[in-house]
């Protein structure tokens, strides 16, 4: 939307300069530079309209939770970014080609698509666009193509890596070329690429990856890489416009409502046949849950007592402790709350506290017509990117989880002006809450103490660094590669696509 008023803006910038003007044409001319005059005019005061709700939205909230930073926020970057210039390619030999098998989850596998752009580069292979899984507990059989555009992938990389869709045929088996299957070892440093998998290049022109979660070490990698790997998660991975028009369509609905919190409630039921945390289940609840995590081959762990993770912080929060918290954090009734997620295990009935709690609560369901949303339905990655969307774009985000899906989203926060996410600290909030529950922590104190401990994790500007600085202590919980941490001015230019001193 604001590319094209942008493009407006030059065409009649250039009408107004026409150097020459025939006579017979002037009242033409007149009309139309009154017209323009009239559009500009138009044009300016609709940016100005647009730059005052933006500021409504990021300073103008009163509630010391949903102060962000005075840093001004370019509206929302992913949705007004300037047409792509083509970089030129990088000519480089290539050794070979690299398949990849992403598995898990569309937030999981977005993570490991950075890691196989970065190495790919590493290695100057050319990189086949990735697969993937279909076979994840949610079985959406979308391809990469159906969940990224992946045009621009390809192209917004082509300064770096060469990809294509597919090997060509003339290095197929039946041409005497062998593909060499294999997973790469987990939390592998950039030596073990090139000591390890580039030698198997001279023997296999094509070497597929059938695993790739964790493949890639996240601390000590040269930054270049590092940069790398942020400038494919937050340039080079885009939506397909399907997704991204509906996403944005979701968030418009919700700003004018609003300010609004995205809640990432992650109590769906894979993460709590996973994770074996079954609190509020009901028995049979929790016997279905054990079953299915019996069912996953891939699942290692089977005997999970529910408390023991829960008390170790491991479990996301119940919909009901959500409610609780975000009450003691001070949000009130009149908040408007999105629920970033899948359908919530157990349903309406466990979502009745929540909802007491924010009448104001919605999910895209309710917000999209039935006919909008069909066509991703059954798709549980696309419906996980228009909650990815939803989420970047909110005034305050709260994950109960610290899952990819969590990560991700706070670190493109940060990237795109630094709003705030608060991280929960779920060790600490359920001693809080078993102490508020039976009785020992009245709601004042309970309140007091849930706002103590998070005093400093609310994304404050603070907590902005560069990866490479070592980061404090209790910073870590913001050190993911795939947040691409940076300070001050540096910022600015760390991931500028146009300036290739910086990745090479
Ligand atoms: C927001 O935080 C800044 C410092 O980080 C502070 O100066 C300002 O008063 C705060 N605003 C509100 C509304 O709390
Ligand atoms: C690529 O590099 C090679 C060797 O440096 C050179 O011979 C070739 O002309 C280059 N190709 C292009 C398109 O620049
Ligand atoms: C990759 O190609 C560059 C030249 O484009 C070369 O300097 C570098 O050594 C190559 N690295 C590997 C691992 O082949
Ligand atoms: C990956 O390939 C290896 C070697 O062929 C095989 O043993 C392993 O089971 C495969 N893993 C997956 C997840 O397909
Ligand atoms: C989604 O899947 C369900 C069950 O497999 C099926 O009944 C329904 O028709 C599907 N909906 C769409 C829009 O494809
Ligand atoms: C409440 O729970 C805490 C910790 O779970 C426990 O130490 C305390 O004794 C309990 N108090 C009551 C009154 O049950
Ligand atoms: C490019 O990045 C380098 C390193 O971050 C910086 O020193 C230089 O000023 C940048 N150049 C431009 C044109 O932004």
């Amino acid at each position: 939307m604001d590319v094209r008023s942008e493009g407006n803006q030059v065409r009649y910038y250039d009408k107004f300069h026409a150097p020459v003007i025939p006579r017979n044409r002037f009242r033409v001319w007149f009309i139309r530079v009154c017209l323009s005059i009239v559009l500009w005019t138009c044009l300016v005061q609709l940016m100005t309209v647009n730059e005052l709700w933006h500021f409504n939205f990021f300073s103008g909230f009163t509630s010391r939770i949903y102060n962000t930073t005075q840093r001004p926020l370019q509206g929302d970057v992913r949705f007004a970014q300037p047409p792509p210039t083509l970089l030129p390619p990088r000519n480089y030999t290539s050794n070979g080609f690299l398949r990849v098998s992403c598995n898990g989850g569309l937030n999981q596998m977005r993570a490991a698509i950075c890691d196989m752009v970065t190495i790919a580069r590493l290695l100057n292979l050319t990189l086949v666009v990735p697969e993937l899984d279909k076979k994840s507990f949610w079985a959406d059989h979308s391809g990469f193509e159906e969940i990224f555009d992946v045009r621009h992938f390809i192209d917004s990389l082509r300064d770096e890596v060469r990809i294509v869709k597919r090997v060509p045929k003339k290095f197929s088996s039946k041409n005497g070329y062998s593909t060499l299957k294999m997973p790469p070892v987990s939390w592998s440093n950039e030596k073990y690429y090139l000591e390890q998998i580039l030698p198997l290049f001279s023997k296999h022109k094509v070497v597929h990856f059938n695993k790739t979660d964790a493949r890639l070490a996240n601390n000590g990698l040269p930054i270049e890489l590092q940069k790398l790997r942020c400038r494919v998660n937050y340039q080079a991975l885009k939506f397909t416009p399907q997704i991204e028009n509906l996403g944005q369509k979701l968030v418009q609905i919700l700003r004018e409502r609003g300010p609004f919190v995205a809640l990432h409630l992650r109590y769906e039921m894979d993460m709590l046949a996973f994770s074996g945390c079954t609190r509020g289940c009901t028995n049979e609840e929790a016997k279905n849950l054990k079953r299915m995590r019996y069912a996953f081959p891939s699942w290692r762990e089977k005997e999970i007592v529910s408390e023991e993770r829960r008390s170790q912080g491991l479990c996301p929060l119940t919909p009901e402790e959500a409610a609780l918290v975000m009450q003691a954090l001070g949000f009130d009734r009149e908040t408007h709350v999105y629920i970033a997620a899948g359908e919530i295990y157990g349903g309406e009935r466990r979502l009745a506290q929540l909802r007491a709690a924010f009448p104001r609560i919605v999910k895209k369901e309710v917000l999209l017509a039935l006919d909008e949303l069909q066509q991703f339905q059954n798709h549980s990655s696309q419906m996980a990117a228009l909650d990815f969307m939803v989420s970047v774009a909110s005034d305050t985000f709260i994950p109960t989880y610290d899952g990819n899906m969590a990560k991700l989203v706070e670190g493109h926060r940060r990237y795109y002006g630094f709003k705030k996410s608060i991280v929960l600290d779920r060790k600490k909030l359920v001693q809080l809450l078993d102490l508020h529950q039976n009785g020992t922590l009245p709601w004042n104190n309970f309140a007091d103490s849930v706002r103590q401990v998070h005093e400093k994790r609310m994304g404050q500007p603070a907590y902005r660094r560069v990866i490479v600085d070592k980061p404090k202590e209790e910073d870590y919980f913001y050190a993911n590669p795939h947040e691409c941490l940076c300070e001050g001015t540096k910022c600015d230019n760390l991931l500028d696509p146009h300036n290739s001193s910086q990745v090479r």
